[in-house]
Protein backbone atom coordinates (compact mmCIF):
# COMPACT_ATOMS: atom_id res chain seq x y z
CA UNK A 1 0.00 0.00 0.00
CA UNK A 2 0.83 3.35 -0.88
CA UNK A 3 0.85 6.14 1.50
CA UNK A 4 0.39 10.21 0.89
CA UNK A 5 0.66 12.40 2.71
CA UNK A 6 -0.01 15.80 0.17
CA UNK A 7 -2.05 16.00 -2.31
CA UNK A 8 0.66 16.08 -5.25
CA UNK A 9 2.13 13.10 -4.50
CA UNK A 10 -1.65 11.39 -4.35
CA UNK A 11 -2.70 13.06 -7.47
CA UNK A 12 0.77 12.09 -9.37
CA UNK A 13 0.18 8.33 -8.01
CA UNK A 14 -3.07 8.30 -9.08
CA UNK A 15 -2.51 8.96 -13.02
CA UNK A 16 -2.60 5.57 -14.65
CA UNK A 17 -4.89 3.78 -11.82
CA UNK A 18 -7.74 3.17 -14.01
CA UNK A 19 -11.25 3.47 -11.91
CA UNK A 20 -10.27 4.72 -8.74
CA UNK A 21 -12.60 3.87 -5.87
CA UNK A 22 -12.67 5.75 -2.88
CA UNK A 23 -13.61 5.00 1.02
CA UNK A 24 -13.17 8.01 3.37
CA UNK A 25 -12.63 7.36 6.82
CA UNK A 26 -11.73 9.41 9.78
CA UNK A 27 -9.65 5.99 10.83
CA UNK A 28 -9.70 4.23 13.68
CA UNK A 29 -10.75 1.38 11.65
CA UNK A 30 -13.12 -1.66 12.61
CA UNK A 31 -14.62 -4.57 10.98
CA UNK A 32 -17.50 -1.84 9.60
CA UNK A 33 -14.69 -0.11 7.51
CA UNK A 34 -13.19 -3.16 6.33
CA UNK A 35 -16.32 -4.66 5.08
CA UNK A 36 -16.19 -0.97 2.87
CA UNK A 37 -13.34 -1.79 1.49
CA UNK A 38 -13.90 -4.95 0.10
CA UNK A 39 -17.01 -3.65 -1.60
CA UNK A 40 -14.95 -0.87 -3.05
CA UNK A 41 -12.41 -3.71 -5.00
CA UNK A 42 -15.80 -4.33 -6.76
CA UNK A 43 -16.04 -1.44 -8.04
CA UNK A 44 -12.95 -0.53 -9.90
CA UNK A 45 -8.91 -1.17 -10.46
CA UNK A 46 -7.77 0.90 -7.44
CA UNK A 47 -8.83 0.93 -4.20
CA UNK A 48 -8.04 4.11 -2.34
CA UNK A 49 -8.67 4.91 1.25
CA UNK A 50 -8.56 8.41 2.89
CA UNK A 51 -8.16 8.58 7.14
CA UNK A 52 -8.90 12.41 7.86
CA UNK A 53 -10.53 13.49 11.28
CA UNK A 54 -11.87 16.44 10.07
CA UNK A 55 -12.83 19.32 12.10
CA UNK A 56 -15.34 21.07 10.23
CA UNK A 57 -17.62 18.56 11.08
CA UNK A 58 -17.45 18.78 14.73
CA UNK A 59 -19.17 21.25 16.99
CA UNK A 60 -16.95 22.91 20.20
CA UNK A 61 -17.64 20.53 22.83
CA UNK A 62 -17.87 17.45 21.10
CA UNK A 63 -15.46 14.40 20.49
CA UNK A 64 -13.09 15.95 17.57
CA UNK A 65 -9.61 15.80 20.36
CA UNK A 66 -10.79 12.97 21.48
CA UNK A 67 -11.62 10.62 18.34
CA UNK A 68 -9.24 7.58 18.29
CA UNK A 69 -6.21 8.17 16.18
CA UNK A 70 -5.07 4.40 15.10
CA UNK A 71 -2.63 4.61 12.32
CA UNK A 72 -0.41 2.07 12.79
CA UNK A 73 -3.07 -0.74 13.78
CA UNK A 74 -4.75 1.17 10.80
CA UNK A 75 -2.32 0.82 8.09
CA UNK A 76 -2.20 -2.38 8.92
CA UNK A 77 -5.54 -3.39 8.74
CA UNK A 78 -5.73 -1.49 5.35
CA UNK A 79 -2.58 -3.96 3.89
CA UNK A 80 -4.45 -6.56 4.97
CA UNK A 81 -7.62 -5.93 3.01
CA UNK A 82 -5.57 -5.26 -0.24
CA UNK A 83 -6.05 -1.30 -0.18
CA UNK A 84 -3.80 0.15 -2.81
CA UNK A 85 -3.26 3.90 -1.90
CA UNK A 86 -3.92 5.77 1.49
CA UNK A 87 -4.50 9.26 1.77
CA UNK A 88 -3.96 10.76 5.14
CA UNK A 89 -3.33 14.76 5.08
CA UNK A 90 -2.21 16.37 8.21
CA UNK A 91 -4.81 19.53 8.58
CA UNK A 92 -2.65 22.08 7.23
CA UNK A 93 -2.51 20.32 4.23
CA UNK A 94 -6.30 20.00 4.24
CA UNK A 95 -7.01 23.38 5.36
CA UNK A 96 -3.90 25.65 4.63
CA UNK A 97 -5.63 28.45 5.26
CA UNK A 98 -9.20 28.97 6.94
CA UNK A 99 -12.13 27.01 5.02
CA UNK A 100 -14.41 29.76 3.82
CA UNK A 101 -16.30 27.92 1.03
CA UNK A 102 -18.63 25.47 2.13
CA UNK A 103 -20.83 22.82 0.63
CA UNK A 104 -24.50 23.33 1.82
CA UNK A 105 -27.07 20.72 1.86
CA UNK A 106 -30.75 21.45 2.01
CA UNK A 107 -31.92 22.85 5.21
CA UNK A 108 -34.84 20.19 5.33
CA UNK A 109 -32.35 17.39 5.27
CA UNK A 110 -29.71 18.56 7.35
CA UNK A 111 -32.21 20.25 9.72
CA UNK A 112 -33.53 17.06 11.48
CA UNK A 113 -32.15 13.85 12.90
CA UNK A 114 -28.72 14.03 13.67
CA UNK A 115 -28.56 17.32 12.17
CA UNK A 116 -31.18 18.98 14.97
CA UNK A 117 -28.56 17.53 17.77
CA UNK A 118 -25.13 18.44 15.93
CA UNK A 119 -25.82 21.65 13.68
CA UNK A 120 -23.29 22.38 10.93
CA UNK A 121 -21.97 18.46 10.97
CA UNK A 122 -22.90 18.28 7.36
CA UNK A 123 -22.14 20.78 6.08
CA UNK A 124 -18.72 19.71 7.23
CA UNK A 125 -19.12 16.44 5.87
CA UNK A 126 -20.56 17.77 2.76
CA UNK A 127 -17.86 19.82 2.38
CA UNK A 128 -14.88 17.77 3.13
CA UNK A 129 -15.80 15.06 1.10
CA UNK A 130 -16.44 17.23 -1.84
CA UNK A 131 -13.02 18.38 -1.27
CA UNK A 132 -11.89 14.70 -1.10
CA UNK A 133 -13.72 14.02 -4.37
CA UNK A 134 -11.73 16.99 -5.90
CA UNK A 135 -8.40 15.62 -4.89
CA UNK A 136 -8.78 12.08 -6.16
CA UNK A 137 -11.19 12.28 -8.54
CA UNK A 138 -12.21 8.83 -7.95
CA UNK A 139 -15.30 7.14 -10.47
CA UNK A 140 -16.53 5.57 -7.09
CA UNK A 141 -16.99 5.94 -3.86
CA UNK A 142 -18.42 3.86 -0.82
CA UNK A 143 -20.20 5.11 2.62
CA UNK A 144 -21.77 3.26 5.05
CA UNK A 145 -25.44 3.17 5.85
CA UNK A 146 -24.76 2.93 9.49
CA UNK A 147 -24.76 6.83 9.12
CA UNK A 148 -27.49 6.79 6.83
CA UNK A 149 -28.30 10.85 6.55
CA UNK A 150 -25.04 10.98 5.71
CA UNK A 151 -25.10 8.69 3.04
CA UNK A 152 -28.49 10.34 1.71
CA UNK A 153 -26.30 14.26 1.95
CA UNK A 154 -23.82 12.55 -0.05
CA UNK A 155 -25.88 10.24 -2.77
CA UNK A 156 -27.49 13.85 -3.10
CA UNK A 157 -24.79 15.90 -3.23
CA UNK A 158 -23.35 13.92 -6.32
CA UNK A 159 -26.80 13.80 -8.19
CA UNK A 160 -27.32 17.72 -7.69
CA UNK A 161 -23.84 18.91 -8.43
CA UNK A 162 -23.70 16.70 -11.50
CA UNK A 163 -21.00 14.60 -9.77
CA UNK A 164 -19.00 12.34 -12.28
CA UNK A 165 -19.38 9.68 -9.23
CA UNK A 166 -21.16 6.45 -8.86
CA UNK A 167 -21.82 6.60 -4.57
CA UNK A 168 -21.82 3.26 -3.29
CA UNK A 169 -24.11 2.63 -0.03
CA UNK A 170 -22.93 -0.47 1.95
CA UNK A 171 -25.08 -2.36 4.40
CA UNK A 172 -24.34 -2.18 8.08
CA UNK A 173 -22.27 -4.53 9.45
CA UNK A 174 -23.11 -5.72 13.17
CA UNK A 175 -21.38 -7.67 16.09
CA UNK A 176 -23.19 -10.98 16.98
CA UNK A 177 -25.28 -9.45 19.24
CA UNK A 178 -26.42 -6.64 16.69
CA UNK A 179 -24.84 -4.07 17.83
CA UNK A 180 -23.74 -1.90 14.28
CA UNK A 181 -20.23 -2.08 14.35
CA UNK A 182 -18.55 2.34 15.48
CA UNK A 183 -15.73 3.63 15.88
CA UNK A 184 -17.49 4.95 19.25
CA UNK A 185 -18.37 1.83 20.58
CA UNK A 186 -14.91 1.58 22.01
CA UNK A 187 -15.68 4.46 24.77
CA UNK A 188 -18.67 1.90 26.29
CA UNK A 189 -17.58 0.66 29.30
CA UNK A 190 -17.39 -3.21 30.15
CA UNK A 191 -20.72 -2.67 31.86
CA UNK A 192 -22.41 -0.71 28.64
CA UNK A 193 -21.57 -2.78 26.39
CA UNK A 194 -23.75 -5.84 26.92
CA UNK A 195 -26.77 -3.18 26.97
CA UNK A 196 -25.73 -1.31 23.93
CA UNK A 197 -27.48 -3.57 21.12
CA UNK A 198 -30.81 -2.30 22.81
CA UNK A 199 -30.75 0.23 20.36
CA UNK A 200 -30.74 -2.04 17.17
CA UNK A 201 -33.58 -4.23 19.20
CA UNK A 202 -35.51 -1.79 19.65
CA UNK A 203 -35.47 -0.69 16.09
CA UNK A 204 -35.77 -4.69 14.51
CA UNK A 205 -39.04 -4.35 16.91
CA UNK A 206 -40.41 -1.59 15.17
CA UNK A 207 -39.52 -3.13 12.06
CA UNK A 208 -41.32 -5.86 12.88
CA UNK A 209 -44.36 -4.12 14.01
CA UNK A 210 -44.63 -1.93 10.84
CA UNK A 211 -44.26 -4.97 8.48
CA UNK A 212 -47.48 -6.99 10.88
CA UNK A 213 -49.45 -4.07 9.88
CA UNK A 214 -48.87 -1.30 12.68
CA UNK A 215 -49.40 2.24 11.44
CA UNK A 216 -49.39 4.18 14.97
CA UNK A 217 -45.67 5.37 14.02
CA UNK A 218 -45.75 7.92 16.73
CA UNK A 219 -46.98 5.50 18.94
CA UNK A 220 -44.30 3.32 18.30
CA UNK A 221 -41.19 5.83 18.68
CA UNK A 222 -42.91 6.68 22.24
CA UNK A 223 -42.90 3.28 23.28
CA UNK A 224 -38.98 2.94 21.83
CA UNK A 225 -37.71 6.49 23.61
CA UNK A 226 -39.61 5.63 26.97
CA UNK A 227 -37.72 1.86 27.01
CA UNK A 228 -34.59 3.34 25.95
CA UNK A 229 -34.92 5.91 29.15
CA UNK A 230 -36.27 3.35 31.60
CA UNK A 231 -32.77 1.74 30.76
CA UNK A 232 -30.85 4.02 31.57
CA UNK A 233 -30.24 5.86 28.04
CA UNK A 234 -30.73 9.16 26.98
CA UNK A 235 -32.46 9.37 23.48
CA UNK A 236 -32.03 11.85 21.40
CA UNK A 237 -34.96 11.00 18.44
CA UNK A 238 -36.47 7.75 17.34
CA UNK A 239 -37.87 8.00 14.14
CA UNK A 240 -39.73 5.97 11.17
CA UNK A 241 -39.02 8.19 7.91
CA UNK A 242 -38.96 7.80 3.92
CA UNK A 243 -35.82 6.35 2.84
CA UNK A 244 -35.93 9.07 0.18
CA UNK A 245 -35.56 11.95 2.05
CA UNK A 246 -36.31 11.06 5.65
CA UNK A 247 -39.19 12.91 5.47
CA UNK A 248 -42.27 11.46 8.06
CA UNK A 249 -43.95 9.23 6.24
CA UNK A 250 -47.84 9.13 5.24
CA UNK A 251 -50.11 6.00 5.66
CA UNK A 252 -49.35 4.63 2.07
CA UNK A 253 -45.65 5.18 1.93
CA UNK A 254 -43.62 2.37 1.87
CA UNK A 255 -39.30 1.94 1.98
CA UNK A 256 -39.54 3.22 5.05
CA UNK A 257 -36.55 3.47 7.42
CA UNK A 258 -36.29 3.11 11.81
CA UNK A 259 -33.37 5.33 13.03
CA UNK A 260 -32.24 5.98 16.34
CA UNK A 261 -29.79 8.08 18.41
CA UNK A 262 -29.40 8.01 22.18
CA UNK A 263 -26.66 8.60 25.08
CA UNK A 264 -25.77 5.24 26.70
CA UNK A 265 -23.59 7.08 29.54
CA UNK A 266 -21.11 9.67 28.01
CA UNK A 267 -21.13 7.65 24.39
CA UNK A 268 -23.56 8.38 21.88
CA UNK A 269 -24.30 5.72 19.63
CA UNK A 270 -26.23 5.56 16.19
CA UNK A 271 -28.26 3.07 14.24
CA UNK A 272 -31.06 2.72 11.94
CA UNK A 273 -33.00 -0.36 10.12
CA UNK A 274 -34.73 -0.11 6.74
CA UNK A 275 -38.18 -1.54 6.28
O1 LIG B 1 -18.20 8.85 8.09
C1 LIG B 1 -17.09 9.38 8.30
O2 LIG B 1 -16.15 8.75 8.79
C2 LIG B 1 -16.90 10.86 7.97
O3 LIG B 1 -18.07 11.59 8.20
C3 LIG B 1 -16.39 11.09 6.53
C4 LIG B 1 -17.40 10.64 5.49
C5 LIG B 1 -15.07 10.36 6.33
C6 LIG B 1 -16.14 12.59 6.31
O4 LIG B 1 -15.21 13.10 7.20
Amino acid sequence: MKIHETITGLRSALKDAGRVVLVPTMGNLHDGHIALMREAHKYGDTVLVSIFVNRLQFRPGEDFEKYPRTFTADCERLVAAGVDHLFCPVESEMYPTPQRYYVEPPAELINILEGEFRPGHFRGVATVVQKLFNIAQPQVAVFGKKDYQQMLVLSNMAHDLALPIEIIAADTVRAEDGLALSSRNGFLSPQERPEAPRLHRLLEGMRNAILAGERDLAQLERAAMAELQAHGWKPDYIAVRKQSNLQRPSTDDASLVALGAARLGATRLIDNLEI
